[in-house]
């Protein structure tokens, strides 16, 4: 009796074994039979399982709201452009006439897709999986908290926060969201910083000791069409296209800040802005970036300048001069044949894009979309909002110690 016992428990298990094998492989085999369907254009795959497509929505529809979702809807299969929101129903129903840049209506353009004057509303009726924040540059945290409270995917253009609270409440935000938070740093994305990164991680800089950018835009031309920035420019509190792609290869955050202000030289009737800001910011282990930002001045040059002196090596992109257009030079003891300074054929595109390699800023919108979107689907990090504060709030403390005359003032993080 016990022998018999024993047989059938046998018989039991590996007819248990083989029973369940047999049932995991023909639910694969039913998933892979089903997967023809992905070829249907409603669906994309998201690792093994069949997803909808990605429902798309954008608040801000001024140039790059416009511009962003344009980009996102018109160059990937995964999007479906879904509704639209401004307080100003004109940016929908009227023509595009950004300077050098023509276009139909988003209304023309997207006829399927509805649009709101009021976010809420949106937010609450449009089904969205996804949402592009495109508002003025000091209005951003809260669209993005609002995304992350309904569970979306969130891509805020820069920068992040506009004052250290905010940046707390949108760090706790997105703590309890089960959404997604990706920062908008299209810079990062750039054909010649991921050059940077690797040239990096391969050991050619060796340790990075000093950082240097620089962004000089005259923005004035802007200022009819977009009156947030005629209202009193704080260029340092604009860093994220300066500090994002060098602290890429930076391990450490920016610890302490000086800063100093020009003041109001070029426009003097409006003492509140600042033409030139300059920081000096410096980590825990005395790593050095110099940061300077202009967005009124008379230099017809940039936007983008970049250098960085590391114990073996150096790289810097310059961007253009008048007649000579952008250049990325780098050198290395490291490499044979690289000790004087070498021009980087790479420009801001990532070829790997192909045609498309381009779009957008020198191909940085189309390079960080596809980012979010793939991001989405699983398929690779998004860039993480503690990148995305960590490139934000040391400009903040920047221009709080231009406030005080350059005091030099310690920076603090929400995750600290
Ligand atoms: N990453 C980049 O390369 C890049 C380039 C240009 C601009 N930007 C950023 O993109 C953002 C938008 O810039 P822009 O030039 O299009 O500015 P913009 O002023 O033309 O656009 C902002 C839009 O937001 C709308 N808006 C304001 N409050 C709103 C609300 N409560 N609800 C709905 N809509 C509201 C405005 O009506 C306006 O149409 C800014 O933050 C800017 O800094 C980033």
């Amino acid at each position: 009796m016990l022998v018999f016992g024993k047989i059938m428990l046998v018989y039991y298990i590996a007819w248990n074994v083989f029973f369940n094998y047999s049932l995991n492989e023909n639910q694969d085999r039913a998933a892979l039979e089903f997967t023809p369907a992905c070829d249907s254009p409603d669906i994309y795959r998201k690792g093994c399982r069949i997803m909808k497509k990605i429902r798309l929505g954008v608040v801000g529809l001024g140039h790059r709201g416009r511009a962003m979702f344009r980009i996102a809807a018109q160059n990937f299969d995964s999007v479906e452009p879904v509704a639209m929101c401004d307080i100003e129903e004109k940016f929908w129903v009227e023509r595009q006439t950004f300077p050098g840049n023509e276009s139909a209506s988003m209304k023309e353009d997207f006829p399927s897709a509805k649009f709101y004057t009021d976010y809420d509303t949106m937010l609450k009726e449009a089904g969205l999986d996804a949402i592009l924040v495109e508002t003025p540059a000091n209005k951003h945290a809260d669209f993005c908290m609002k995304g992350l409270e309904h569970n979306l995917a969130v891509l805020s253009d820069v920068p992040f926060a506009a004052s250290v609270d905010e940046a707390n409440r949108l760090w706790d935000a997105a703590k309890k969201s089960k959404g997604m938070f990706m920062a908008g740093a299209n810079p990062n994305e750039m054909g010649f910083v991921e050059a940077l990164v690797d040239l990096y991680r391969k050991g050619y800089l060796g340790k990075i000791s000093y950082l240097e950018a620089e962004y000089i835009h005259d923005c004035r031309s802007l200022w009819e069409v977009t009156p947030w920035r005629a209202r009193g420019s704080v260029p340092i509190k604009y860093c994220t296209h300066s500090l994002g792609p060098l602290l890429r290869i930076l391990e450490e955050d920016l610890r302490t800040v000086s800063c100093h202000s020009t003041g109001s030289w070029i426009c003097p009737e409006n003492p509140a802005h600042n033409d030139l800001m300059t920081a000096t910011f410096s980590t825990e282990s005395h790593v050095v970036f110099r940061l300077t930002t202009s967005f009124i001045n008379n230099a017809h040059i940039g936007p983008h300048t970049y250098r960085v002196f590391g114990t073996e090596g150096y790289f810097e992109r310059f961007s253009g001069r008048g007649k000579l257009a952008p250049v990325t030079f780098f050198s290395s003891n490291k490499l044979y044949g690289a000790k004087t300074l070498t021009e980087l054929p790479i420009d801001t595109a990532r070829p790997e894009f192909g045609s498309k390699a381009g779009i957008g800023h020198g191909g940085a919108d189309y390079a960080l979309l596809n980012r979010f979107l793939q991001a989405i689907e699983g398929k690779c990090e998004p860039i993480s909002l503690r990148e995305g504060l960590r490139m934000t709030i040391p400009g903040i403390y920047a221009a709080e110690s231009a406030k005080r005359g350059g005091e030099l003032l310690k920076i603090v993080y929400p995750w600290e």
